[in-house]
């Protein structure tokens, strides 16, 4: 397995994105850089981490103890709930650089939009100037909405190159994504396999099609991600489970079986994380 086999997807501006990472969401701190070291040994290229993580610093050490040029590395972190408000990104991100070891990202995002605070249009004022200066390749969010989208975009003039929200077959999104897709916003799905969950791997549908493909049910699932147009990072700590996470191109979902899977869709009762509107709320 190599880079060569994962599509690069294009992002607005002219760069473009690895559609398969690697994800480092509850890899510790002490334990990332052994964990992310793995990650491009395999043939991984495209790290997503944040600062919230905690775990930059590992994952800097890792990407340079991999040896792989940093041209060939794609590195993405988020600006986390409390660093919002205007005039403040550029030196948060800063920091985060100094953590990675690195001059520039290749995507910096905003994590949450915390409508309750109501800084996410400010904070994201200050996003293009961050591009600009060669820090970060491109610049997107988390977690926004179509309304958090709609005012980002007609009060700054700026589309998001992506929109990186929680979707799986338990909470498929279908009326966000395409909204996204018709703005050119790349949709980055978060818990793409919903972390495990029995209420996903336990279903007899998955395990019908990953027994007639050869194939298990995460390579399932994951499949079904890519063949939507989604980027994806599936998080793990065990090298098995990354190799078999980065096997997915030998095979191919149908139209029936693309439509099955997402058939498992339960709405807003699928979600495995927070919910966008109330996640960061100040506590009374
Ligand atoms: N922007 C956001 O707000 C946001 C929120 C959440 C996540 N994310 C990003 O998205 C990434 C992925 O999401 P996630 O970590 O929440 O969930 P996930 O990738 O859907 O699932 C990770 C869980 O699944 C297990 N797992 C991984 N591969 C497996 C396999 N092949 N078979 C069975 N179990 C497997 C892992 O356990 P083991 O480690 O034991 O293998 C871990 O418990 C994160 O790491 C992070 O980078 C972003």
């Amino acid at each position: 397995m190599t880079d060569e086999t994962i599509p690069n997807i294009p992002l607005l501006y002219g760069t473009s994105i690895p559609q398969l990472g690697f994800g480092t969401y509850q890899i510790e701190a002490d334990d990332a850089e052994r964990a992310v070291l793995e990650a491009p040994e395999l043939g991984y290229r495209h790290i997503d981490t944040a600062r919230i993580y905690g775990n930059e610093e590992g994952v800097g050490r890792a990407l340079a103890a991999s040896g792989i040029p940093r041209d060939e590395l794609y590195v993405t972190t988020k600006l986390w709930n409390d660093d919002q408000g205007a005039g403040r990104a550029s030196e948060v991100l800063d920091a985060s650089l100094e953590r990675l070891g690195l001059d520039y990202v290749d995507l910096y995002l905003i994590h949450w939009p915390v409508p309750t605070v109501d800084q996410y249009v400010a904070t994201w004022a200050d996003f293009p100037a961050l591009r600009e200066s060669g820090r970060t390749r491109s610049i997107g969010v988390c977690n926004f909405h179509e309304d958090h989208l709609e005012r980002l975009i007609s009060e700054t003039g700026e589309v998001p190159a992506v929109n990186q929200i929680e979707v799986h077959p338990l909470y498929v999104r279908e009326e966000l994504r395409a909204f996204c897709a018709e703005r050119g916003i790349v949709v980055e799905a978060w818990s793409p396999i919903a972390r495990a969950a029995a209420a996903l791997f336990d279903q007899p549908v998955l395990a019908e099609i990953a027994a007639k493909h050869g194939r298990t049910i995460a390579q399932v699932v994951l499949r079904w991600h890519l063949q939507l147009g989604n980027v994806i990072f599936p998080k793990t700590n065990s090298v098995d489970r990354m190799r078999e996470n980065l096997d997915l191109f030998g095979f191919e979902l149908a139209a029936d079986e693309m439509a099955a899977i997402s058939a498992l869709d339960l709405g807003d009762e699928g979600r495995v994380g927070p919910s966008s509107l109330t996640f960061g709320a100040p506590r009374d």
